[in-house]
């Protein structure tokens, strides 16, 4: 028998390499950042530079090679759809830090505002937690909610699989990146070790270079017209 997995959520990990001294200078940059905002209440959720005014991060230019090299990830993403990427301009729309203590976590949520986006680990100490993806669509739920956890509670579902789960978990290691569609839920896990864990985000947008014969992908923003 063969099965064919039809349909994939393509997701892409890759290795970052930095220096020390520059990984410290990012981290004391990004420390400074949340020390800020920070009220000193202790929250379960993380730290999050995107909603605490701290949403432009690659125009600092202290994180200007990171995000060359993050930029050639992205590439090689587009280049794993067969995107012709000679056709486009890529832009960093946002970039921020996260930065997540002990039992800290970061609910599910989209970037419904752009096309792809990616998590870089600055700091990633083991048991810091990881990234959890969900799906909209459970392809082979062939009854509604039959592959919900309490059905593996009761036993009807003997063990979750890619087949019938929903969630898939990624736990990585420092100075990896991943790269997802930024339409994609994902959530983070809690924090279970005494460091803290710090991640750089970022969300790309897609314009076409010449929009000419093109209905769907956006039209460069040097031709629009503002009011
Ligand atoms: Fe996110």
């Amino acid at each position: 028998m063969q099965i064919f997995n039809l349909f994939p959520l393509t997701v892409i990990k890759d290795n970052i390499s930095i220096e020390e001294k520059e990984r410290e200078i990012l981290v004391n940059e990004i420390k400074k950042m949340k020390n800020i905002d920070s009220d000193k209440k202790m929250s379960s959720y993380a730290w999050t530079g995107d909603i605490n005014g701290h949403e432009f991060l690659f125009s600092n230019d202290l994180f200007k090679n990171l995000s060359t090299k993050i930029s050639k990830v992205i590439i090689e993403y587009l280049k794993n759809l067969e995107i012709n990427t000679s056709y486009l301009d890529i832009y960093y729309q946002r970039s921020w830090a996260t930065y997540t203590e002990k039992e800290q976590s970061i609910n599910f949520h989209t970037h419904s505002q752009s096309n792809i986006s990616f998590a870089y680990y600055l700091l990633k100490p083991k048991n810091s937690g990881g990234i959890i993806f969900k799906s909209n669509e459970l392809q082979n739920e062939i009854a509604k909610n039959i592959f919900t956890s309490s059905k593996l509670e009761k036993s009807l579902i003997n063990k979750p699989n890619v087949y019938n789960s929903d969630r898939s978990m990624f736990d990585l290691e420092q100075d990896s990146i991943i790269v997802f569609p930024s339409k994609t839920p994902h959530a983070t896990l809690p924090n279970k070790s005494n460091l803290p864990r710090i991640s750089i985000s970022g969300d790309i947008s897609l314009m076409l270079r010449q929009s000419k014969g093109f209905e769907h992908l956006m039209p460069n923003f040097t031709n629009w017209t503002k009011f």
